[in-house]
């Protein structure tokens, strides 16, 4: 949760609807016969790179995902990917869970290996997928990252999503939000994921004391 919408969206139980939902949007991701793939999920990252992960098997791709979280709590989808993937492997930050490492451990060791990966698909916290373009880059993989943490309205009219990927300015909501992480200039898009944070935080605490004020007085 950043800000209200976010808050209000998370709030949202089992049977709740919401008025709109526009999709989809942006470009399709590419799926197709690599050889050997990873998908490297951290987080959340792991539920978009689910129905990835299921059309690259589909396509008779090996499949290898790394899914990488916090804390043993914080891994989702464990099942889901194990039924689909050829190799599973779970780190954890902590170690409550699987190996004690980051995603990029793993990743370093599969990209050494006597079978290296004919591509990797990277979708998590802008920094693990920065960090995942650097350690694939020497070995040549081609990796792709999905950038749809920095969207604000995803229909291409706001211009907040816009990233610099090989020296051009891009909108992710409707030329991504896959693109080649070897491109992305992810610290110029970090150093924007933060821009709205004021505005979010004013958003989040007006909507906070109007709540309280309902509750104090339900009548009212
Ligand atoms: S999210 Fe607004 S233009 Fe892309």
């Amino acid at each position: 949760m950043v800000g209200k919408t976010t808050q209000e969206l998370a709030s949202l139980r089992v049977g709740d609807s919401l008025p709109v939902l526009v999709g989809p949007l942006g470009t399709p991701t590419h799926i197709e016969k690599y050889g050997r793939v990873v998908a490297v999920g951290g987080g959340i990252g792991v539920a978009p790179l689910h129905p990835i992960v299921e059309g690259m098997k589909a396509a008779g791709n090996h499949l290898t995902v790394i899914a990488g979280a916090r804390t043993r709590e914080l891994v989702i989808l464990e099942s889901e990917m194990r039924a689909l993937a050829d190799d599973y492997i779970v780190v954890t930050d902590d170690g409550s869970y699987g190996r004690k490492a980051l995603v990029t451990q793993p990743l370093k060791e599969l990209c050494e290996g006597p079978e290296p990966p004919d591509l990797v698909i990277a979708i998590g916290p802008p920094i693990m997928m920065k960090f995942c373009a650097e350690t694939t880059r020497p070995y040549g993989v081609r990796t792709l990252v999905s950038l749809n943490t920095i969207m604000v309205d995803g229909t291409g009219m706001c211009g907040g999503c816009r990233v610099n990927v090989g020296g051009k300015t891009r909108f992710v909501c409707v030329d991504g939000p896959e693109f080649d992480g070897h491109q992305v200039d992810f610290d110029n898009m970090i150093a924007r994921l933060g821009a709205y944070r004021d505005q979010e935080k004013r958003a989040r605490d007006h909507a906070c004391r109007l709540q309280a004020l309902a509750e104090k007085n339900p009548h009212a």
